[in-house]
């Protein structure tokens, strides 16, 4: 007899034969409930709290990733959990964000394209049009009045996704597997973009039946998973998308709620992974038509890296993981309040000083914070260049696995010491690895080295809270005058927006998308020794 797994507050039911886990109900019934570690249970991310119904008994994992309350609150590891009658639980929803929390790039173009006026019609009143930047880890939406351009709100979530696994490759695989498998992602997409879009409208005193147009950015495999189209192909050398064309398609054969005749512009991609998030960076950060040599890096869960020299053009994509913005650590977190951001050493015997998003008690680590505590492990000699742990330092506590952590906060309102694991410092070598690796074989293209940068430009929400010194410390970020890099916030969202408002800036980014030389990391010459280089840590911090 089949059990009634019954998640709130959407109300969402399904029916799963007892024995099977809270997880597997929730993909079932399209939650979106993170699983970076793919339901294993050593994320601690695909937590759900249990108000009603019997469930197995709490396994040792779960002893161990809910700690100080959690567990007494009704918290559970959803992969952990077996559902064994019918039971009603509560998981974690799509957020919504204050526009500051999604600042946008600069748009160097749009004052010319508002002052040209409206050039995309629609029959609504007062047309609203939406510019979607569709992240792997991140969705991030803004709502445009198309009459005279105005920015008038904003919005995040995390992409439902993540239930599938942190990394994209595992998520085309999934939807390789079957017709069906490929549809389920497609709609759990659709679902959060409409259900952004209508918490978007409502909060404006509108509808979804207002937005006449939205432009949708994302990397390769993003696009693929929102249009449901053939990805297999994009997981196995020679990493080919099914198309790279724009197009322009009508919202409701896509399932999104839009007006009448409403339609979704999907810019060109670029090429392999490299997508029209790219792109977009490309075009609101105008770099074609600068001299001298200029970086732009989009940080996430997959980093893209644009180097412009006298305006040509080369990019690559690198896949960076989801270590350095908090998730697949056992304490990671998102940006929320409590997750540590800033991270300092305040004494010469090596205490280390912390400040909280909201100076909330600290119950998590966010990105900022994770390169913040890196570089003062690093500076403190508590781990060396190859990223090993100092034995028979204060901080470390032994793990009977082998797996020591050390402490970076003690008696945390988790009711525990928040630590970082010595496979947890691996996994964020590994992708800072990545993002240097993948910098310094664009320069090595040109002959040139790190030196020679005139400006780098960081771009991303993520990117826009790091500290720069701390990215340079590790070694993230190539060391140069501080006065050359800037913080630019979300670039491909403005960029998204800027073919969103303006016909001239559509036209553009496809002419550009033309130019800009994709470049295959694995098949360059050094690749591999330059990796393996950029995950230790820089000489000169120890
Ligand atoms: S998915 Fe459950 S702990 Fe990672």
């Amino acid at each position: 007899m089949s059990c009634t797994v019954q998640f709130e507050p959407s109300g969402t039911a399904v029916e799963i034969e007892p024995g099977r886990t809270l997880l597997e109900a929730a993909r079932e019934a399209e939650i979106p409930l993170p699983a970076a570690c793919g339901g294993r249970g050593y994320c601690g991310k695909c937590r759900a709290r249990v108000v009603g119904g019997p469930l197995s008994s709490v396994t040792p994992r779960e002893k161990e990733a809910l700690t100080g309350t959690l567990l007494a609150d009704g918290w559970r590891l959803a992969c952990q959990c077996k559902v064994t009658g019918s039971v009603t639980a509560e998981t974690l929803q799509v957020r919504d964000s204050a526009k500051g929390d999604l600042a946008l790039g600069e748009m160097p173009g749009l004052a010319a394209a508002e002052a040209a006026g409206p050039r995309l019609h629609t029959g609504a009143r007062e047309p609203l049009g939406c510019a979607v930047d569709l992240g792997t880890t991140n969705i991030a939406m803004y709502l445009y009045r198309m009459t005279d351009g105005a920015l008038l709100g904003a919005s995040g979530a995390g992409n439902p996704q993540s239930s599938w696994g942190a990394d994209i490759i595992t998520r085309l695989a999934f939807g390789a597997r079957s017709a069906e498998n490929g549809k389920k992602l497609q709609r759990v997409l659709v679902k959060s973009v409409n259900l952004m879009t209508a918490h978007g409208a409502a909060a404006l005193g509108r509808s979804p039946a207002d937005i006449g147009e939205m432009v949708v950015v994302g990397n390769s495999g993003m696009h693929h998973m929102f249009l449901d189209l053939p990805g297999a192909q994009l997981i196995r050398a020679p990493y080919l998308p099914a198309t790279l064309d724009a197009m322009t398609l009508a919202a409701r054969d896509l399932g999104i709620s839009m007006g009448p005749g409403g339609c979704v512009y999907m810019p060109p991609l670029v090429g392999g992974f490299v997508g029209s998030d790219l792109l977009a960076v490309a075009l609101s950060t105008g770099m074609d038509r600068q001299r001298g040599v200029r970086l732009a890096i989009d940080i996430g869960t997959n980093t893209e890296v644009l180097l412009s020299v006298d305006g040509a053009l080369h990019c690559c994509s690198t896949a960076s993981g989801p270590a350095l913005e908090g998730a697949a650590l056992r304490y990671g977190s998102l940006a929320e309040p409590g997750a540590i951001e800033r991270m300092w050493i305040d004494d010469p015997a090596g205490g280390l000083s912390f400040r909280t998003v909201g100076d909330r008690p600290a119950n998590g680590i966010c990105g900022s914070g994770i390169i913040d505590a890196l570089g003062c492990m690093r500076r403190l000699g508590e781990i060396s260049r190859t990223g090993l742990m100092r034995p028979g330092s204060s901080r470390v506590q032994a793990d009977p696995g082998g797996d020591n952590r050390f402490v970076l906060a003690r008696a945390t309102s988790l009711g525990a010491d928040l630590t970082v694991s010595q496979s947890e410092i691996r996994a964020l070598q590994l992708a800072k690895g990545a993002i240097r690796a993948g910098i310094d074989t664009l320069l090595a293209i040109h002959g040139l080295d790190a030196g020679r940068i005139d400006q780098v430009t960081v771009a991303g929400t993520f990117g826009a809270h790091i500290a720069i010194e701390s990215a340079m410390e590790i070694g993230l970020l190539p060391r140069i005058p501080l006065d050359r890099i800037r913080q630019v916030g979300n670039a491909a969202g403005a960029g998204a927006a800027l073919m969103l408002l303006s016909r001239e800036e559509r036209a553009r980014a496809e002419a550009l998308c033309r130019s800009i030389t994709h470049v295959e990391l694995s098949l360059q010459p050094g690749f591999r020794r330059r990796f393996a280089h950029a995950q230790w840590f820089p000489e000169e911090s120890a």
